[in-house]
């Protein structure tokens, strides 16, 4: 595996400093911007989206590339609206809302607060009401109870209606997991903080099907799995904790559920980056969901045992990550402001993403830009390099500032071509971290793909 950020002890105190970066660097611009923005929406820019595919990469290369047992699906967004009132989303997908009765009229999760009072105008608030999250849509050119779909809160559904499709064509026996990664969509009042939380967003999600009364055993590893995941792509641990939910607060669904929280820069602190659900709350310790999908479509839902000769219905573990507020995350954690001097006067922005997750692996520099040799030789590198991996090519400024440029998008090495490279074909690498141009020594350019391999692979 390749190395991780070096140790470093900053940390974000300003969501807004990222916000800023994020804006400046094309990661991530407000949605509709030059209509004033829309709330809890958002773009993903050219860098945003090369992260985004990271972070997904690197969650199916640990969880389907790397394991036997885990089926990738795709399921429709769009798709029948009794999935959804089988499991239980439309009577139980609640949040209770309260409003300012006095001057601001805002709006609040009565769970996300606590006091009697606006927090924002001090006016009195409402009684709380119940509101459903789901989005409503209308399929056909009708518009009545008929025609109404939902737009999907989690991916889960879209795997628990496939259980059967995928365990018999696969032919998987317990304990085998399938999985999703997709937008899912919540009307979410309160507000976002920045991308954690959004009216759409994207989750990547394992139902991981086991015998049942062997859940308990499958959760504690799951848990166990999910967070060294964070911590192996450079999530420092020291900002990671478990949260147990309370047993009467748990979902309708959910035995038990553990949420993997990072200490955010906002907010109280501590929020839930995943969530990892016992959703084994059926007859007898299986699954939920089936359960009520069996009920509600009378087709059977279930694994064939051969020695047992009978059907057992399996208990399901959901280890939910939200693919977008994971991006935040790693983003948040790899936010560093370094003092460069002693004088303080030279800081440094840096991303110290694990490579992995830094949207380009690379970036090729000729010293000089209006050196046409030296600019040959590096579209050449640029040109072979590129062939493998989303590699940047910059020649606009002074070296230093092009080496700034990408330590603020997180590049972890930066590949110099010089008038030595003229005469010995070799390049000089930048460490990101460490901004050190000598340790990796001078490296031939024939030799530069095997070691940028080594160095990356993870
Ligand atoms: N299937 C279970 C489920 O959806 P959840 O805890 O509601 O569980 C899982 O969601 C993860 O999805 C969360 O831990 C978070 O990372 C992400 N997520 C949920 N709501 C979100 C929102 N409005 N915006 C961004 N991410 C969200």
């Amino acid at each position: 595996m390749a190395t991780t950020a070096e140790p470093r002890a900053g940390r974000l105190d300003d969501l807004q400093k990222l916000v800023a970066l994020c804006k400046r660097r094309g990661f991530v611009f407000p949605s509709a911007e030059i209509y004033g923005g829309f709330a809890n929406t958002y773009d993903y820019g050219p860098l945003g989206v090369l992260l985004k595919n990271n972070v997904r990469d690197a969650w199916v290369r640990t969880n389907i590339q790397r394991r036997d047992d885990i089926d990738l699906i795709d399921a429709a967004l769009i798709t029948s609206p009794k999935v959804w009132v089988a499991s239980g989303h439309v009577s139980e997908f609640n949040d209770p809302l309260v409003q300012c009765l006095g001057e601001c009229k805002n709006r609040y999760r009565a769970d996300q607060i606590d006091t009697t009072r606006c927090p924002n105008c001090g006016g009195p608030l409402d009684a709380p009401r119940m509101f459903n999250t789901m989005f409503k849509t209308q399929v056909g050119p009708v518009e009545d109870e008929e025609s109404i779909a939902y737009l999907p809160p989690e991916t889960a559904q879209g795997i628990f209606v496939n259980f059967a499709n995928v365990a018999s064509t696969m032919r998987r026996k317990l304990p085998f997991g399938i999985a999703q990664i997709r937008k899912s969509f919540r009307n979410e009042i309160t507000p976002g903080n920045f991308v954690f939380r959004t009216l759409e967003f994207e989750q990547m999600e394992i139902e991981y099907f086991v015998e049942p009364g062997t859940d308990e055993e499958s959760f504690e590893y799951w848990v166990g799995e999910r967070e060294r995941w964070y911590i192996d792509l450079g999530v420092r641990r020291e900002n990671l904790r478990r949260f147990e939910h309370p047993a009467d607060k748990l979902s309708h669904y959910s035995k038990r559920t553990v949420d993997i929280e990072y200490r955010f820069p906002f907010g109280e602190g501590w929020g839930e980056l995943e969530g990892i659900a016992n959703r084994s709350k059926g007859p007898d310790n299986s699954s939920w969901d089936l359960w009520q999908h069996e009920q509600s479509s009378g087709q059977r839902l279930t694994l064939f045992d051969e020695e047992k000769k009978q059907h057992i219905r399996p208990g399901v573990v959901e280890p939910a990550a939200g693919l977008t507020r994971a991006a935040l995350t790693f983003l948040i954690d790899a936010y560093d402001e370094e003092v460069i001097d002693a004088t303080k006067t030279d800081v440094r922005t840096v991303l110290h993403l694990h490579p992995a997750l830094a949207p380009y692996k690379a970036c090729v520099l000729p010293q000089y830009r209006n050196k046409p040799d030296l600019v040959r030789v590096a579209r050449g590198v640029y040109e072979e390099l590129r062939r493998r991996w989303m590699i940047a090519y910059d020649s606009g400024s002074n070296i230093g500032k092009l080496y700034r440029r990408q330590d603020e998008i997180g590049t972890p090495y930066c590949i110099t071509i010089d008038f030595q490279s003229l005469e010995d074909n070799k390049v000089t690498i930048r460490d990101r971290d460490s901004m050190d141009q000598s340790r990796f020594g001078r490296v031939p350019i024939e030799e530069l793909r095997g070691w940028l391999d080594s160095h990356l692979d993870y």
